[in-house]
């Protein structure tokens, strides 16, 4: 069969009547092609065969940097075991930044003097748990009293400001505030 019409773009073969065009892909397709064909080519070499990066070693790097912020940060925390509490009774900043823990968390249920209120007074020489070292206090504050409603302070406060707000509490023994709650539990001698 002869060509249909005559027409630029069809070739000169024919199957069975069907004749085939030869419509070129458009200059702009053809060159998005190859250039992704290229850059595959360079994304092999440069991730695959060249030891220049690789998506592990970029893990391993980023990694690293993982742990190394986590050391940091686990370095500037204050360890608690490492702080010597019973120095902290006579360090007037723990004591005065204990104070500012204490108005905030603390005089909604001891009262703004500590002279108790729904919590026990603790100002005086009678404690429900332990004998008023600043261990006792500090565990009672750490962990709290939870049946009784007393909250556990080491789960919203950090260690440090545990410490200063029971050496704060130890401060404010005899100092006997107006209105104060009466006695509750053992007397310490
Ligand atoms: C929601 C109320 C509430 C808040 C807030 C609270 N406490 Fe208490 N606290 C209690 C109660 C209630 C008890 C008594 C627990 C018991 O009867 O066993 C208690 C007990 C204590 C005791 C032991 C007293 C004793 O006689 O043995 C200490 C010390 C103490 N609190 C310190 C603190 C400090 C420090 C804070 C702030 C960081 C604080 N509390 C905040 C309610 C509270």
């Amino acid at each position: 069969m002869d060509k249909i019409k005559d027409d630029p773009y069809l070739m000169d073969h024919n199957y069975d009547g069907i004749q085939e065009l030869d419509n070129p892909m458009p200059t702009w397709w053809l060159i998005t092609f190859f250039v992704t064909i290229v850059f595959a080519g360079i994304y092999y070499f440069h991730y695959e065969l060249s030891q220049i990066t690789s998506s592990d070693i970029e893990l391993k790097q980023e990694l690293a940097e993982v742990e190394a912020l986590r050391n940091a940060a686990q370095a500037s925390e204050p360890k608690m075991e490492a702080t010597d509490l019973n120095a902290l009774v006579s360090d007037t900043n723990a004591i005065a930044a204990g104070k500012k823990q204490y108005d905030l968390r603390c005089a909604a249920c001891h009262g703004p003097a500590g002279g108790g209120g729904i919590g026990p007074n603790l100002t005086d020489d009678w404690w429900i748990h332990g004998k008023g070292s600043i261990q006792d206090i500090h565990g009672i504050v750490a962990n709290g009293v939870l049946d009784k409603g007393m909250p556990a302070w080491k789960e919203m406060m950090s260690a440090s400001d545990v410490n200063h707000v029971s050496a704060y509490v130890v401060s404010l023994k005899g100092t006997n505030p107006a209105n104060a709650k009466k006695a509750e539990g053992q007397k310490v001698e």
